[in-house]
């Protein structure tokens, strides 16, 4: 299930969103995660089953969800893990429209085109 992101799984998040080709620089990183943390239009989900194994991290519009961050611990990938985050992200917001931005566009595209 998808929970919200809190200061005690920073570390756990960190590790989770370095696997994004765009956050490979730490400073970058750090930027990113403030935002998270500081930023109401951005917020980041955690994917928990027994442990914390994913991250997708948005972008609050008016009328959609950007997704701007997408990652699944490598040792759980190929499990279905990044398509069910996209599906309960769509569930948690009936009312706008879930979308990527071009940092996760493929991986967007190919759940959208498994679901066809
Ligand atoms: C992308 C990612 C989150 C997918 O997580 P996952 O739990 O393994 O995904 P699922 O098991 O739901 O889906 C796996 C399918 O997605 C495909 N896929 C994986 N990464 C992909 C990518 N970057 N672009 C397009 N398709 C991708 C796999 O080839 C697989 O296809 P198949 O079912 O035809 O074999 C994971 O590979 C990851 O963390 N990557 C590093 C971070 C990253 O690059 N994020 C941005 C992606 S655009």
């Amino acid at each position: 299930m998808l929970i919200r992101y809190k200061k005690s799984f920073e570390k756990i998040a960190m590790g989770l969103l370095s696997f994004m080709p765009s956050e490979k620089d730490i400073k970058q990183l750090q930027q990113t995660m403030k935002s998270y943390e500081t930023e109401d239009r951005w917020q980041l989900y955690l994917w928990k089953d027994e442990d914390i194994i994913g991250a997708v991290g948005v972008y609050m519009n008016e009328d959609t969800v950007e997704i701007q961050h997408i990652s699944v611990n490598p040792s759980y990938r190929q499990e279905g893990i990044g398509k069910k985050m996209i599906k309960e992200l769509k569930d948690l917001h009936k009312d706008k429209q879930v979308i990527p931005n071009a940092s996760t566009s493929n991986f967007f595209h190919k759940c959208e085109e498994d679901s066809e």
